[in-house]
């Protein structure tokens, strides 16, 4: 990380998990334990459900936000079941995960859907944190930078420089995610490197150096301080280390060292 150019930012994605009355409950364990977290920006992203509650418990906590797993790629119509940006904009969700390899993988999402997602969350004010990431069969191949650029590429087409800071990027490399198994901090460090020199190429020096890209993957506590050594990891998209309040407290700290 780099906190003279830009933000840290830790985050955790909650995924299918927390009920609305788990979701207080954990909150309130977690408050305390990073309060004095004076460095880094934390975000709880959590099921939708859970979003009025967690605001609610995080009322007296401005350092910790909230956000999204998902949103609609359309500004509203009839799409039963979905949610749209300006929906969550309007409950005080300031952060949207968009494009998370699940959703790749298990809804489909494209690269052009990711793109329209991106665009419709900045118009609404909403922060995109933008997951890009490869298989560990790519990666055995030896495509991995290849096709990172072409995710980070599609997910900026079009986004003006002015709207890039607001952009969040996470590298999660799949074979990582709920595995156990984490990309080695040179793995993690060298694509987060490429992310930027891609934005570089496309938006300028000083544009790319502002922008936050996070690592995502099997991050815990033990191995955060040394991921976050890396100039470009400037924090952490978290899941399983999430769901407890003394392990992504943990994580926090590390981040704030
Ligand atoms: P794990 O931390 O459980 O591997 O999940 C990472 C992730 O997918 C965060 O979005």
């Amino acid at each position: 990380m780099n906190r003279r150019y830009r933000k840290t930012i830790i985050a955790g994605n909650w995924k299918m998990h927390k009920t609305p009355s788990e979701t207080r409950q954990l909150i309130d364990e977690l408050k305390p334990l990073i309060s004095k977290a004076k460095w880094c920006e934390v975000v709880l992203c959590v099921p939708y459900v859970d979003i009025p509650i967690a605001l609610r418990a995080l009322k007296d906590s401005p350092r910790i936000a909230v956000g999204a797993q998902n949103m609609h790629h359309e500004e509203s119509g009839a799409y039963t079941g979905d949610v749209s940006a300006a929906m969550l904009k309007d409950l005080g969700v300031k952060y949207v995960i968009i494009g998370h390899s699940e959703r790749r993988a298990y809804y489909h999402e494209t690269d052009t859907l990711v793109s329209r997602k991106v665009h419709l969350a900045l118009r609404a004010g909403l922060r995109p944190i933008v997951c890009v990431g490869e298989t560990l069969e790519q990666r055995d191949q030896g495509v991995t930078l290849d096709l990172i650029t072409v995710q980070v590429k599609a997910a900026l087409s079009g986004v003006p420089v002015e709207k890039l800071r607001q952009i969040v990027f996470a590298y999660e490399p799949i074979w990582a995610i709920g595995t156990g198994r984490t990309a080695t901090v040179e793995q993690a460090g060298e694509v987060g490197a490429s992310i930027r020199a891609t934005i570089r190429k496309m938006y300028g020096a000083r544009a790319a150096r502002s922008v936050t890209i996070q690592y995502g993957g099997s991050m815990t506590a033990s191995n955060a301080h040394d991921l976050l050594a890396q100039l470009d990891v400037d924090g952490g998209l978290v899941g399983g280390a999430s769901l407890k309040a003394s392990s992504f407290a943990a994580i926090v700290q590390a981040a704030n060292q």
